[in-house]
C-alpha cells in the first residue's frame, strides 16, 4: 500500500514535478486521455489534485483520493465545476454501488500498487455494463533511445519492488482476468501506455 503521507508532502510540489517529468507531453497526453464519448456519471478513481479531473466529459464527475492534501489542490482547482464532486476514500474498498458509473478514469497511478489487479476489480464492479475504463501510466519504453536510457531505470526500481509498471500484453492481461472486454492498448511518447477496455 502506498504512504499518503508521501503524497499530503507532495501535494504543493505534484503538478509542477509531474510537469517537469512528463517533458513537455502533460497537456498533449491529458487531450489524449480525456479524448472519450461523453457520459452521465464518470469516476476519477485516484484522482490526486486532478491531472484529467476537470476535464473529464461528463455530467457528474465524482474524484476519489485517499490523500486530503492532494484533494485539498484538486477542490481548489475545480471550485468553479459544479459537476465535480471530490471524495475520500480508499481505491481497494470503494464506496460505491455496483454499476454506478459509465467511465472510470485511472491516471499516472497504477505504478503505486503492488496488488494493482484488487484496484482495477474494483473498477470493475462500479461499472455499469458496457461502461469504460481508460487507465494511463508510465509503462516499459517502447522506442529505441529509451530502451538505451530510461528503461535500466524502469528496470531498476521494478526490480527494487517500488514500482509497478506493463506492457500493453501485461496491462491485457490484468485487464481481462478481472473481466473486461475490447482491451485496446496505445503506446503514448514511447514511455507511457494508454489503456481502454469495455466491461
Ligand atoms: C501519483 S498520484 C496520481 C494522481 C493523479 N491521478 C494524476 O494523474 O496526477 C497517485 C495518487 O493515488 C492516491 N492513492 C494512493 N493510494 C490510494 C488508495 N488506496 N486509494 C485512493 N487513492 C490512493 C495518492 O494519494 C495519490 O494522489
Amino acid at each position: 500500500m502506498v504512504k499518503t503521507s508521501h503524497f499530503e508532502r507532495m501535494a504543493k510540489y505534484y503538478d509542477r514535478a509531474t510537469k517537469i517529468l512528463m517533458l513537455g507531453t502533460y497537456g498533449k497526453v491529458r487531450e489524449r486521455i480525456v479524448s472519450e464519448p461523453a457520459v452521465e456519471r464518470a469516476l476519477d478513481l485516484c484522482c490526486g489534485t486532478g491531472y484529467v479531473t476537470g476535464h473529464i466529459n461528463a455530467k457528474t464527475v465524482v474524484a476519489l483520493d485517499m490523500s486530503p492534501g492532494m484533494l485539498r489542490v484538486n477542490r481548489d482547482k475545480n471550485r468553479e465545476r459544479r459537476h465535480v464532486n471530490i471524495t475520500v476514500g480508499d481505491a481497494f474498498r470503494l464506496p460505491f454501488a455496483d454499476n454506478s458509473f459509465d467511465a472510470v478514469y485511472n491516471t499516472l497511478a497504477a505504478h503505486e500498487f503492488k496488488k494493482i489487479s484488487n484496484i482495477v476489480s474494483e473498477a470493475y464492479r462500479v461499472l455499469r455494463p458496457g461502461g469504460r475504463l481508460v487507465l494511463y501510466d508510465f509503462s516499459y519504453p517502447d522506442n529505441i533511445f529509451l530502451r538505451y536510457t530510461y528503461l535500466p531505470f524502469v528496470k531498476h526500481i521494478v526490480e527494487l519492488g517500488t514500482f509497478f509498471v506493463y506492457n500493453g500484453e501485461g496491462w491485457g492481461k490484468i485487464l481481462k482476468e478481472a473481466g473486461f472486454i475490447d482491451v485496446e492498448s496505445e503506446s503514448l511518447y514511447g514511455a507511457s501506455i494508454l489503456m481502454r477496455a469495455r466491461k
